[in-house]
């Protein structure tokens, strides 16, 4: 039973990563996310290699990935703009607002999002929720700050784990469970503004604008 439900959120998966072809814009600088979802949008990507031109990736999994695949793949310093950011989410509420960095790329994907006109976020069903919080909050900090950072998230009544991990960018990543988050921006800012985090794997202030999202009936498409 449960190999059955893999292999369907597997399905649903490569299904919104085809949909969201569609949303590469011809000859723009395509911004590449990271994650099993935008995995599977990568393996598509040959199919319209010619509309693009580069990518710029928010790791180095997607950035090896698609240059596997024959994509130039860009320094951000190289880039005042993208045209279209293609990413997934492990939760996305009503509001667009997401839950980012089970895959601990939380930091560069904010950067990649921030230059980006358009944000198409794909994801299974599963990650649909009315509260944003069920999945555990990943917060990137420097190390030498993680027990001050864990202890504050945890006056917020979090209970907090240190992730076994090290991102891309050399820091250290805490899970917190328990929070049910009703004001994301607020928290977003409050968590942001802490000595030690890099960054809090809220995306309330930029959301998505686009959710494609992989359903047992089709994709369904909310803009
Ligand atoms: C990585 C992310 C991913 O987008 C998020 O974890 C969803 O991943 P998946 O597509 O594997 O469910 O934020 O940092």
């Amino acid at each position: 039973m449960e190999s059955l439900m893999t292999i369907d959120q597997n399905a649903l998966k490569r299904e919104v990563a085809r949909a969201a072809l569609a949303y590469v814009e011809d000859g723009r600088i395509l911004g590449v996310g990271t994650g099993s979802t935008v995995d599977c949008f990568i393996d598509l990507l040959p199919e319209i290699r010619e509309k693009i031109p580069a990518c710029v990736s928010s790791s180095e999994r997607s950035t090896k990935r698609l240059e596997a695949l024959g994509f130039k793949v860009l320094d951000m310093n190289e880039v005042d703009e993208i045209g279209v950011y293609v990413d997934g989410a492990d939760e996305i509420d009503p509001s667009f607002a997401m839950v980012k960095g089970g895959g601990g790329a939380l930091t560069r994907e904010k950067i990649v999002a921030s230059i980006s006109h358009r944000f198409v976020c794909i994801a299974d069903q599963s990650k649909k929720v009315e509260v944003l919080g069920k999945f555990p909050l990943p917060v990137e900090v420097i190390p030498m700050a993680a027990r001050a950072v864990k202890a504050k998230l945890e006056t917020l009544g979090a209970t907090v784990k240190l992730r076994d991990f090290v991102t891309d960018n050399g820091c250290s990543i805490l899970d917190a469970s328990g929070l049910s988050i009703k004001d994301a921006r607020a928290l977003e800012d409050e968590i942001n503004a802490w000595p030690g985090v890099v960054t809090v794997g809220l995306f309330a202030n930029r959301g998505a604008d686009v959710l494609l999202l992989g359903t047992a009936e089709g994709v369904k498409t909310f803009e």
